[in-house]
């Protein structure tokens, strides 16, 4: 049992972007929009509503997009007070006032691991989470919180796992698991990154979500770059698992992948048709658009 509240998080957010350009060449990917919000402030808002009031963000170059977008934007507030629309100026405040955000840069985009080893001095000796951003979790369904809980009650490293089908395991790391005495927390007894569909141990992948012990650092620091030449994130938590030091949290809900074009335009439409103010006449038209294909 850890009595240790878990308050920050790492944003890894320092990627090229290389699968969106040219959209990408002047902009991070984080600020591609869902409908009208960009896809970083969504995690942002996950991290806090899940209690996670300290963010630090790794970036790189060309990322003072991410930057600008959590400040306070003083122009276009103003220009809004004037006009009294209200309701945007909600909107754009909103975003500066989520969470304390910190930036640190990656430097050398050597993988995964390595951005979360760049966290080592912020986090110090506290557990902290690690939030992907290809990954988007739907606001009515609940996993950090779930994970936190588990992170407390075992006292361990925890990631997110979901059910895909075999033939997209290859894009994921992939978990061998035991069951526990919890619903939906499993042991993690090995972990691989992105195995093909015959050497994977199962087809639960992990998710871009993770609560860490900050013994991670130390695991990180002794981690050799894996696949890719990158030091990978699911190697140091392989060989912690291989201590019984990892468990998984199953999640079954509403997940929106925005990590390629074609996982982004799905996630686009899927949040759109549930949004109060666009939702009814998208589908409506969605459904004649269909007929003629
Ligand atoms: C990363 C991790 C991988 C995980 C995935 C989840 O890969 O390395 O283990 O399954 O995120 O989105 P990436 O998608 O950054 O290549």
């Amino acid at each position: 049992m850890s009595n240790q509240r878990v308050n920050k998080a790492v944003i890894p957010a320092a990627g090229l972007g290389t699968r969106f350009l040219p959209a990408t060449k002047a902009m991070p990917k984080e600020m591609l929009p869902i409908v009208d919000k960009p896809v970083i402030q969504y995690v942002v808002e996950e991290a806090a509503r899940a209690g996670l009031a300290d963010l630090l963000m790794i970036t790189g170059r060309n990322k003072n997009a991410l930057e600008n977008h959590f400040d306070k934007a003083t122009e276009i507030e103003s220009a809004l007070q004037l006009k009294g629309d209200v309701g945007r100026l909600s909107q754009v405040a909103f975003s500066n006032s989520l969470a304390n955000i910190h930036y640190t840069r990656q430097g050398d985009p050597k993988g995964l691991g390595h951005a979360v080893l760049r966290a080592k001095a912020h986090v110090a000796e506290q557990s902290f989470a690690v939030l992907l951003g290809d990954d988007m979790i739907d606001a009515r369904d609940q996993l950090l919180p779930q994970m936190l809980d588990a992170h407390q009650k075992y006292d361990a490293h925890v990631v997110a796992l979901m059910e895909v089908p075999m033939e997209s395991i290859h894009l994921y790391g992939s978990a061998a698991v035991e069951k526990t005495e919890d619903e939906g927390v499993v042991r993690v007894k090995a972990l691989v990154e992105k195995p093909t569909a015959d050497q994977a141990p199962s087809n639960l992948a992990v998710i871009g979500r993770y609560v860490l012990k900050s013994r991670i650092f130390e695991t990180l620091e002794n981690t050799p770059a894996g696949r890719g030449d990158e030091i990978q994130l699911t190697d140091a938590l392989a060989h912690e698992a291989a201590a019984d030091k990892v468990f998984g949290v199953v999640f079954s809900g509403r997940r929106y992948d925005t990590g390629d074009k074609l996982d982004y335009l799905k996630s686009t439409i899927q949040v759109a048709v549930d949004r109060e103010d666009i939702g009814d006449e998208l589908r409506e038209w969605l459904k004649g658009f269909s007929q003629n294909l």
